[in-house]
């Protein structure tokens, strides 16, 4: 089967590390994910262990669409039978750039009706979709755009377009420890790429002073431990007419055995130093119950406490941190001061590594302290950048002391 595993922006090269990780070799990696050849075993594999890719999908076709007229056609002549019946439901959902639109590569001109949005696009490709099925059953399958038993997708670049079949349903970053309450955190494929990209391998402490409810320490933990976020979650290939009873039986078997592995991995890792810090009571207490939910109570530490009097933490610790960007939390002004202040106490560190995602133009000005390197991403809608920095001597040969919990209670405005 040729899937291609998707990546957020900027990180479709964590997708191509996860994946050879996990034994399975790209065919190419590409801005907007891996593409894979795998056995059905390999896919549900995949599906239970990826933590970077956002979505994992069945590649169908290439066809091509310059019109509205030519892209039903094209879609007509897919073999939907082999995916589809009357009695399971159905989502088309459409992206990318129409065949004549501004950000289109140059095409084939058509004169048939043009493919004016991809509402329009996606209300073609189910009449296409159906009425083939019509054909073959007599009946059409309804339509469920909350929770759709086969998704199909359809990536459009200007006259032609990729059509698939989406083998996730919930987006694999839905972990299932996520709580509602969570303010503002970050998504759960990011911390793991910036966990990853860290490098931090249980070695070292692991700090998060700004840690809201705890992602990129859970992540983070999850990774080093090579606990698959996908263990007890389902997906929708379960659900397919032809290929869901196969793969029920394969990801049970994947999802029991990363179980497994899970329980004998939290139970082996004791040793772990990770501590996460907020100055507002509400993060700290759904930092623990998120913790709690992803099986680490035992192995991360959540604290109230305020960056800005974090005591210096010792050589070898590594600091994953995700401040308030002034969009959705504190006044920008507020922001500014605190990038100010936390920069200004990091700078009197010794063997620190810093893992930083600045998502404020004044960010770096304030902070003052220059990148080794900066990455950028989005967090859903909203342009990151992912800054690594050092402070003192580096590298350190050997990590000293644990971090400690502050002694110093936060001002009272956070309580
Ligand atoms: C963008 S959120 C972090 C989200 C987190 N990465 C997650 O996934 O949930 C920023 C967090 O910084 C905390 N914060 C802001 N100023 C702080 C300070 N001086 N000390 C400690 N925490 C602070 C806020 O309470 C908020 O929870």
């Amino acid at each position: 089967m040729e899937l291609l595993a998707t990546a957020a922006t900027g990180t479709a090269g964590f997708v191509a590390t996860e994946c050879r990780r996990l034994g399975l070799q790209p065919l190419a990696v590409r801005s907007d994910g891996v593409l894979l050849d795998l056995e059905p075993a390999q896919a549900a594999h995949a599906l239970v262990h990826l933590r970077v890719a956002t979505r994992l999908l069945l590649l169908l076709d290439d066809i091509e669409c310059p019109d509205a007229d030519a892209f039903y056609e094209s879609l007509s002549r897919l073999f939907w039978p082999d995916w589809l019946d009357d009695r399971h439901t159905l989502a088309v959902r459409c992206s990318g750039a129409l065949p004549g639109s501004p950000e289109a590569p140059p095409g084939r001109r058509s004169h048939g009706p043009p493919i004016a949005n991809h509402v329009f696009a996606s209300q073609r490709a189910k009449d296409a979709i159906c009425d083939r099925l019509r054909q073959r059953y007599g009946a059409r399958p309804s339509v469920d755009l909350d929770d759709p038993d086969v998704t199909v997708h359809v990536r459009f670049a200007g006259d032609r377009a990729t059509v698939a079949l989406d083998l996730c349903g919930e987006p694999l970053h839905q972990r299932g420890y996520r709580v509602a309450e969570a303010e503002a955190p970050i998504k759960e494929h990011l911390a793991a790429a910036i966990a990853i990209g860290s490098g931090w391998d249980g070695g070292g402490p692991l700090l998060e002073p700004l840690c809201g409810s705890g992602t990129l320490l859970i992540e983070a933990v999850l990774n080093h431990l090579s606990i698959a976020p996908g263990r007890r979650r389902d997906f929708a290939v379960e659900r397919w007419p032809w290929h869901g009873p196969l793969f029920g039986k394969l990801l049970d078997e994947a999802r029991e055995a990363a179980q497994v592995h899970a329980t004998a991995a939290v139970a082996g890792a004791g040793g772990l130093d990770v501590l996460g810090l907020d100055f507002d009571r509400g993060a700290v207490r759904t930092a623990k119950i998120q913790v709690q939910r992803a099986g680490l109570a035992d192995l991360i530490r959540v604290e109230r406490g305020d960056a800005r009097r974090l005591e210096a933490p010792p050589p070898g610790t590594v600091i994953l941190t995700n401040p308030p960007y002034g969009v959705r939390l504190l006044a920008g002004g507020d922001n500014v001061a605190l990038y100010r202040e936390l920069g200004q106490r990091f700078a009197t560190f010794e063997g620190v590594d810093l893992h930083i995602v600045d998502g404020h133009e004044a960010f770096l000005g304030a902070f003052g302290a220059t990148p080794l390197e900066s990455l950028t991403m989005r967090n859903g809608a909203l342009p990151i950048s992912l800054r690594h920095m050092r402070f003192g001597q580096w590298p350190v040969t050997q990590a000293t002391g644990r971090l400690r919990t502050p002694t110093e209670a936060p001002g009272p405005a956070q309580d």
